[in-house]
């Protein structure tokens, strides 16, 4: 599948019903911080250089004391195992076969134990903050038993309105109503109802089964969410986590430098600037535009992470010139398995791979240490005129 990140969109959006493309495609409120990833990304320029023997071009790297062969990966994203059967287990196993990190959200279908029977080496398990103390103590040993690293999401002490769920169905509308809504979605695409409505269920959080059942239906997710993730969280919590979590531990969803630093004094061995793919505050910085200032304030203490608007190997090489030691996908990975599974994820991180290649290649890098701001260019038009 030799496509491009638009096109990519295009094809999910032939494939899945359409309450579940705006689920994914949309963003928060009026939608600015999801527009800000991609303009901040497409704004950036890289420098051109030349005759350098790029002919070694090696990207590989060690992420949490784990060698992975790109510095990117599968980032957390709810309900990803409904855009293609089972879904999670076949991403799991395209990052695995890549050999880069993929990370299962609490909010998955397929729960922890059913990724792990997928696939034959740890992943990474995301993290919200939930009231019910003693059943995250029981979620967090039920990860530990197959994950490596927990991703602790940070940004969402409350939940922020979008207006394409609330308009599909998949929020906005409780009981029959919205059921109804969803049905017809699903009609117009019957292929997916056969796939993943029908073969690939049941379509419930897995992870949640012991305190939702597994035969909840889609509203009463949303209404366990409202009243199960907890507003009251501080960096006190963390003990409460570490508690019950020995391995590396990154920090997910921070935008400021103070709060980097906060997170790394309260012991994170990582964080990942980013604004949940601009679902969460509107208006918030671009997390490119984020990125640089916080890269300076950690500079190596920590490891940095970076998300939001990547799409193709070229955005990845820029986040990393602007710091980052690497890069979770978000949208990017669930698209391509909608529209191909596993082996549509696998074409991704090809894609992704031969990319970032080029990238490397034509600014004159062999090694990701190569990569850095230097490599950012300004525009002479810009120049002349400040
Ligand atoms: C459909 C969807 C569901 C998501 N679910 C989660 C989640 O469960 N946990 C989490 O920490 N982040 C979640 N995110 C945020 C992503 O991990 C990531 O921060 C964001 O998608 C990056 O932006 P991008 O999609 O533009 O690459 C989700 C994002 C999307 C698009």
């Amino acid at each position: 599948m030799l496509t491009g990140p638009d096109h990519l969109e295009e094809l999910a959006g032939k494939r899945l019903p359409r309450f579940l493309f705006d689920y994914i495609r949309g963003g928060s409120y009026g939608e600015e911080t999801l527009r800000a990833n991609r303009g901040a990304l497409g704004e950036l320029k890289l420098k051109q250089r030349v005759m350098r023997d790029v002919s070694h071009i090696d990207t590989s790297m060690s992420l949490f004391g784990q060698a992975a062969s790109l510095p990117f990966g599968l980032g957390p994203v709810g309900l990803a195992g409904m855009c293609a059967r089972r879904g999670e287990v076949q991403a799991a196993r395209a990052a695995e076969a890549a050999g880069v990190p993929f990370c299962l959200s609490t909010v998955s279908v397929c729960d922890v134990g059913e990724v792990a029977a997928g696939t034959t080496k740890p992943f990474w398990f995301q993290l919200y903050m939930i009231r019910d103390r003693a059943f995250l103590a029981d979620l967090l040993h039920r990860a530990a038993e197959h994950c490596s690293v927990l991703v602790f999401t940070v940004d969402m002490p409350v939940a922020a309105l979008r207006y394409r769920d609330f308009r599909s169905g998949m929020s906005g509308a409780p009981g029959l109503k919205g059921q109804l809504r969803r049905a017809m979605h699903a009609m117009a695409r019957p292929a997916w109802s056969l796939d993943v409505g029908l073969r690939g269920a049941p379509l419930s959080l897995g992870n949640l089964k012991p305190v939702l059942g597994s035969k909840a239906a889609m509203q009463d997710f949303a209404g366990w969410i409202m009243r199960n993730f907890d507003p009251s969280v501080t960096w006190d919590d963390l003990a409460f986590v570490r508690e019950h979590w020995q391995g590396p531990l990154i920090i997910k969803g921070v935008l400021d430098p103070d709060d980097a630093e906060a997170a790394v004094g309260a012991g994170a061995d990582g964080i990942v600037v980013s604004n949940h793919g601009g679902r969460q505050l509107d208006g918030a910085l671009g997390s490119a535009e984020a990125l640089p200032a916080i890269a300076a304030r950690i500079d190596g203490r920590a490891t940095v992470l970076a998300d939001g608007g990547v799409r193709s190997g070229i955005d990845l090489m820029k986040m990393l010139a602007l710091g980052a030691d690497g890069v979770l996908l978000g949208r990017a990975w669930a698209y391509a398995l909608a529209v191909g599974g596993q082996a549509g994820v696998a074409a991704l991180l090809q894609g992704f791979d031969r990319d970032l290649r080029a990238a490397m290649a034509m600014t004159g890098c062999n090694r990701l240490a190569d990569i850095g701001p230097h490599l950012l260019a300004h525009s002479s038009i810009e120049s002349a005129d400040g």
